[in-house]
């Protein structure tokens, strides 16, 4: 019921139809909003005005920054009204992609970790109304998060106007699961407390001035989760890499023997990685991560994670009734930081995060394309990877060394795009094998990375090109630029790189 949500007496006069409360959205605003990943979005409200735009063709041309990706009430349905000129900094959504690889929408795809600084410096302009999912308004009007807190205290810090979603789909026993902590500004800002992923340092709740809060509304819209694929033959043997590499980094006295905070990406590969620490002799396990996936569920309920730490719940649609149901357990391993927070660069040196994130392709030096695909096409964004690669104490990208069944190789001379420079990549891991590049010199990272990463239907086009380059152009890091720009032109034009 919504009136035990509202525990501030003033607010409930606030309460009104989503319909009344997206009239206070003008057509150039900038707007920020609670969700990451597809968890913890608005969603009646941005349904209403996207219906009230296809009804009055009122032209809307909003800034729409949110902490990742958010579902399709938001996202798609707004880009299907037209009404996004601008997206900030992160996306899945299939609608938001083709608008944005078409030109109509400008995307700036960003760290994560930048985006609540930039929001409190004025970077994105005046954020003038932030439209946030909240589970519970406290007394004093402290505004409970639901699955996610993204950017969600800078949104209700630094916007004109706030209206919050209460979603009563949300279970009341998510109260407790946040820590919100908050930085300055520079000068004036102070090193975080954070010593451990489980500390708590800050409140339960987001400070918020009531004066700013024009509507509230009711929501009974659930989270839309994505499903997650089963886990394949190659997931399964880039997982038991990634073990084998720990145990060997664990036996040379690099590692301690519960590891250190984990990182891990979103999607089902990354899902499988972490799931196939189930049936390792790890235990006493600890997460410093952005989202909380289904295994991760899993990980706790086999004993194997002490704490987890993350900035939204990302389980599938299943995995989304489990983690619900069975809040009050999970709670207890489970904590949500602002992002601000938990993809902080100095916090992840700090702590000494293993960064485990999914490449698109890497090229035989290790520079590391997570981004476009064929160096023109935007696919999702770096997201938080760039947070927690360069700055991880031990960081791998992993990859199904193959891609569109076979006919593109995803380890390539040059990458046609690079989000993670050979600087940042540390460990390649394929279902080939293992290339630890530490300590290794350009031409040596090649032979790794070829000999160990590329699939075998490649390796050999890979080994010609490099003995070639090294032969012919020499130098430090050696290409034969014309043949390395033109290698995906192959796929372009007869549609396989074989
Ligand atoms: N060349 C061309 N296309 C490629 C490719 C390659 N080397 N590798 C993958 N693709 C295509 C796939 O065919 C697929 O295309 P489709 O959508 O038309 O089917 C698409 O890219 C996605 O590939 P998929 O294998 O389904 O990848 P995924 O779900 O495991 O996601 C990333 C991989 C890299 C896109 C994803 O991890 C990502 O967005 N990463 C960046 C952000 C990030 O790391 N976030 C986590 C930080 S906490």
């Amino acid at each position: 019921m919504l009136e035990n949500r509202i525990l501030n007496k003033a607010l409930k006069s606030k309460v009104m139809s989503a319909e009344s409360a997206c009239e206070f959205i003008k057509p150039n605003m900038v707007v920020a909003t609670s969700g990451f990943t597809p968890s913890g979005y608005p969603k009646a409200v941005p349904l209403a005005l996207a219906e009230k735009i296809k009804k009055t063709g009122e032209e809307y041309h909003l800034t729409l920054i949110t902490g990742a990706s958010v579902g399709d009430e938001l996202d798609g349905a707004l880009a299907r009204a037209g009404a996004i000129a601008r997206r900030f900094p992160y996306q899945t959504n299939n609608e938001i992609r083709k608008q944005i690889n078409s030109g109509k929408i400008k995307y700036q795809d960003m760290h994560l970790s930048h985006v609540p600084q930039w929001m409190s410096s004025g970077y994105f302009g005046k954020i003038n109304i932030a439209i946030v999912e909240a589970c519970l308004i406290t007394e004093e009007g402290g505004i409970v998060p639901t699955t996610s807190i993204g950017i969600t205290p800078q949104a209700i810090a630094e916007a004109d106007m706030v209206i919050i979603e209460i979603n009563t789909t949300q279970p009341l026993e998510l109260v407790g699961c946040h820590d919100i902590y908050m930085t300055d500004l520079p000068p004036n800002r102070k090193p975080i407390p954070l010593l451990n992923p489980g500390d708590r340092i800050g409140t339960y709740y987001i400070p918020c001035d009531p004066s700013k809060i024009v509507a509230i509304v009711e929501c009974a819209i659930p989270d839309k989760m994505r499903s997650l694929g089963e886990t394949d033959e190659d997931s399964e043997k880039i997982s038991k890499h990634i073990i084998k590499f720990f145990d060997c980094e664990v036996e040379a006295g690099r590692l301690p023997e519960n590891l250190l905070p984990l990182q891990s990406g979103v999607g089902s590969v990354a899902n499988a990685v972490l799931g196939g620490l189930i049936k390792s002799k790890y235990k006493d396990l600890t997460c410093f991560t952005e989202v909380i996936q289904d295994s991760m569920l899993d990980l706790i309920d086999a004993g194997k994670v002490k704490m987890a730490s993350g900035t939204s719940f990302t389980p599938s649609d299943i995995g989304l009734k489990r983690l619900l149901e069975n809040i009050e357990h999970y709670s207890k391993y489970c904590i949500l930081r602002p992002q601000e927070i938990s993809n902080n660069p100095i916090l992840a040196r700090q702590l000494g995060v293993i960064s485990i994130n999914t490449a698109i392709e890497i090229d035989i030096y290790g520079h590391v394309n997570s981004t476009m695909i064929m160096g023109s096409k935007m696919m999702n964004g770096i997201g938080g990877s760039g947070d927690f690669t360069r700055n991880s104490y031990i960081s791998i990208f992993t990859t199904v060394s193959t891609a569109k069944n076979g006919l593109i190789s995803s380890i390539v001379p040059m990458v046609s795009h690079v989000d993670h420079t050979e600087h940042d990549v540390q460990v390649v891991i394929t279902e080939q094998g293992i290339a630890d590049l530490r300590g290794l010199s350009p031409k040596e990272r090649a032979e790794a990375i070829i000999q160990n990463c590329a699939h075998p239907d490649y390796r050999e086009k890979l080994s010609d090109y490099f003995e070639r380059a090294s032969l012919e152009v020499q130098g430090h890091e050696p290409h034969i630029l014309g043949e390395a720009l033109s290698w995906h032109d192959k796929f372009l034009k007869t549609g396989s790189m074989k």
